[in-house]
Parts: C-alpha cells; structure tokens; sequence
C-alpha cells in the first residue's frame, strides 16, 4: 500500500464515526408499507438511576439553601463505590461514546456534576455545556406537572411547563429539530454537550429538581 493510499484509508476509519446508520429505520405503520431512514442528526440515550441514589443526593440537596444551584462533593459522586452515581454515569456515557465511534472510549471522566432547585416561573434558558458529553438526571418534580393547566400551558410546539426541550437545526421541511421530554424521577438523558436545551417554567408549588454533569470523553 502506498503512502497516499495508506492516508486514505485512514481517513476513512476517521470519518466512519460521523456516517448515518443506513438501517436507522424508524417504524412506519400502515399500508403500503414504506421504511423512513433517520440517520442524521445527534442521538440523546436513556436510562435510570437505582431510587437509593436518587434519595441520596435528594438528601444532600435538602440539606442545601434553595432554590439554586450547587455543586455535588466528590465524596457524594463517588460514594458506594462501583455502585455510586459517578460510576453510574460513566459507564453510560462510556457504552454512549461506543455505540456512536465503534470502540470503547480511552477514557470517561465525570468533570463536575451539580443540582438545581427551580422554584415556579423560572426557566433554565437555551444553552449548552462546554464538555464533550453532557446529560441531567430528575431528582424532584413539581406535584402538578401534569396538572391540565400546566399540559395546556405550551409555549411553542411540544414545549410544556417543566419539560427539557432540545433543540437542533432550524426549522427545515422534512427535518426535526425539537424534542419535548417530561421529566421523570430517576430518569438520566445523555446528550452531546454542544446540543442545545432548555427547560421551560411551570406554576404552582413545589420544585424542580435535577442533576446536570459534564464528561470529558477521551478517544
Ligand atoms: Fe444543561
């Protein structure tokens, strides 16, 4: 193989990583039958946390001036070792970066994780987080999430009080670029950190309670 073609093929294993899945098939009921391809975009993983670490670090938050946010002690991220939450969540981002790249990441390391309390009518405006892979995790709902005042109350489409909203691309015919997700106790979304989200307010008593993190991802 020469020098030239050697680049090449390098080239293209570095590349493969931001290629669609051709079988990304999302299902389509109905007759005639016909397959919808959705193989670009970011993809956002789910998953959930053991209830004892969610009352942990509900206990900690307590014991913490609200609403406001505040960052988790390290002896709090990583208690009860292969069990603890920083454990939890690396391994979740580590099987995240797998499945995108194709191999194991050569490193995951939680950088900082921390809570916020929001009270009614705050929002957590449109942002992103400066790390590789970012994601929040639900600790404490408001009792009236699901109120139908609260349901009814969209700012824009799909976007209800107190749900995370992410947001990519613009409005383009053929192409999504908003998803709305109720928060759930117990429920961690993963995400690339560059993608944008917001959470909007809700009204009525009670907070809102969730864990963000950031991950460095090493290749
Ligand atoms: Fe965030």
């Amino acid at each position: 193989m020469s020098d030239q073609e050697r680049r090449i093929a390098t080239k293209t294993r570095s590349l493969r990583k931001y290629e669609g899945d051709p079988q990304a098939f999302v299902p389509v009921e109905g007759a005639p039958a016909i397959d919808l391809l959705s193989p670009f975009g970011p993809t956002i993983a789910r998953t959930s946390v053991p209830q004892a670490l969610t009352d942990d670090l509900n206990r900690f938050a307590d014991t913490m001036q609200r609403p406001g946010e505040f960052l988790v002690p390290p002896d709090i991220l990583t208690a009860g070792g292969k069990a603890s939450l920083q454990h939890l969540i690396e391994t979740a981002v580590s099987r995240y970066a797998e499945i995108h790249e194709g191999k194991k990441p050569a490193r995951v390391h939680v950088d900082v994780a921390w809570i916020v309390c929001q009270p009614a009518e705050t929002s957590s405006p449109a942002h992103f987080h400066s790390c590789d892979v970012s994601g929040v995790l639900y600790l404490g709902l408001p009792p009236g999430i699901d109120d139908e005042a609260q349901t009814a109350r969209t700012y824009i489409s799909g976007r209800k009080a107190g749900y995370i909203n992410f947001i990519h691309g613009d409005r383009q015919r053929f192409s999504r670029s908003l998803v709305s997700f109720r928060p759930s106790i117990g429920v961690l979304y993963v995400f690339p950190g560059w993608l944008l989200h917001v959470a909007e307010p809700f009204l009525g008593p009670g907070e809102r309670r969730s864990l963000s993190f950031n991950a460095i991802v090493g290749e």
